[in-house]
């Protein structure tokens, strides 16, 4: 038995930050936002809660599976910026959804996220654990921004995309890889809502605990880490790497995304690019992606899609499968 994605679905909020609003509010400009990340604009959530755009993009996923709410066995979200530490955001979706007896839980896999939640959910199918699980990556990283900090308030954005993974008896995910070295944790951090934060509340402050992240540190490891897993999924699969249609990379850096497509030998054409408008939306970036290009007519039933992410953690991840 296989597992394969059935549905995709994806939501992002109006409100748009452009490079030219950050510059009234950090000392940046286009040029070095654009030049040394490819972002060009990102979304913001003004009032919509990470369950709220979770919602909304697995309406999505549901309907183009051909699916109805009831036929969901379980919901799997991926996020570093939940709703609240209790209940998991994945119970307050089911309940928007109003599934009512579903397995439901967070995965925090940071950027990372969305693939570690696939990898978990495919194990689920061929355990025989339901038929058609929902999977979201979902972020409101708006919310954990430091807009003092120019090296990372410039990289940021908010969004949510979901895939519905069912059984299947034709391949769709062929190989999944996951790693993650904790001993890089603190080049990445957001220490709010974490219980040894709460612990010392009465020394709490609030900039010491947003998100922070030593950028070219994270860089170098991003950039070895991301390519050698993407080659490594395509390998384990069986395939080749002339046998890969698209690569849907974490959306982080256009630097980092290009040394991967040169180790995957991939033309640029064949590289999914959101970035530009949307920024990094952490697990959000390869569920969105991926519906974005299925939506364009991009990435059709059959191709061979390898994904790969990286993130805080540190950890990283990869993914091969046919549409
Ligand atoms: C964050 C990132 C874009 C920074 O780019 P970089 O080329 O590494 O730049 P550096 O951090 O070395 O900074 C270079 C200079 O630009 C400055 N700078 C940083 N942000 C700036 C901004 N928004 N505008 C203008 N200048 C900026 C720095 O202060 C530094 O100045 P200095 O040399 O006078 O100290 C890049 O490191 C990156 O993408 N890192 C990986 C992020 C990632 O993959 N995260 C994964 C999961 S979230």
């Amino acid at each position: 038995m296989y597992s394969k994605i059935t549905g995709t679905g994806s939501y992002f909020p109006d409100k748009v930050l452009t490079n030219a609003d950050l510059e009234k509010i950090v000392d940046t400009s286009d040029e070095w936002i654009t030049s040394r990340t490819g972002i060009k604009e990102r979304r913001i959530s003004e009032n919509e809660t990470t369950s709220d755009m979770a919602f909304k993009a697995s309406l999505e996923a549901i309907n183009s599976a051909g699916l109805e709410s009831k036929d969901i066995d379980g919901v799997i979200l991926a996020t570093c910026t939940p709703d609240y530490l209790i209940p998991s955001s994945a119970c307050l979706l089911a309940a928007k959804l109003n599934l009512k007896t579903p397995y439901a839980f967070d995965i925090n896999a940071a950027c990372s996220g969305f693939i570690y939640a696939l990898g978990v959910a495919d194990s689920l199918i061929k355990n025989g654990l339901g038929k058609n699980i929902l999977v979201v990556g979902a972020e409101r990283l708006s919310s954990i921004i430091d807009w003092t900090d120019r090296n990372t308030c410039i990289l940021l954005g908010d969004g949510a995309g979901a895939a519905v993974l069912s059984a299947s008896s034709e391949p769709g995910i062929r190989s999944i890889c996951m790693q993650a070295d904790g001993e890089y944790a603190e080049i990445l951090t957001c220490r709010a809502g974490g219980s040894n934060a709460l612990y010392d509340r009465d020394n709490f402050n609030i900039k010491e605990n947003l998100f922070f992240m030593k950028g070219n540190e994270v860089f170098k490891i991003a950039v070895r880490s991301m390519a050698e897993i993407a080659v490594e999924a395509v390998e384990k699969s069986g395939l080749a790497l002339e046998d890969v249609d698209y690569f849907i990379p974490h959306q982080a850096n256009v630097r980092i995304i290009d040394a991967a497509a040169k180790r995957l030998k991939l033309e640029h054409d064949k590289v999914i690019i959101t970035l530009d408008k949307f920024g990094n939306t952490s697990a959000a970036t390869i569920p969105t992606a991926l519906d974005i290009s299925v939506k364009s007519g991009k990435i059709k039933k059959g191709d061979n899609v390898v994904s790969a992410a990286f993130g805080g953690g540190l950890t990283w991840a990869s993914i091969f499968f046919t549409m």
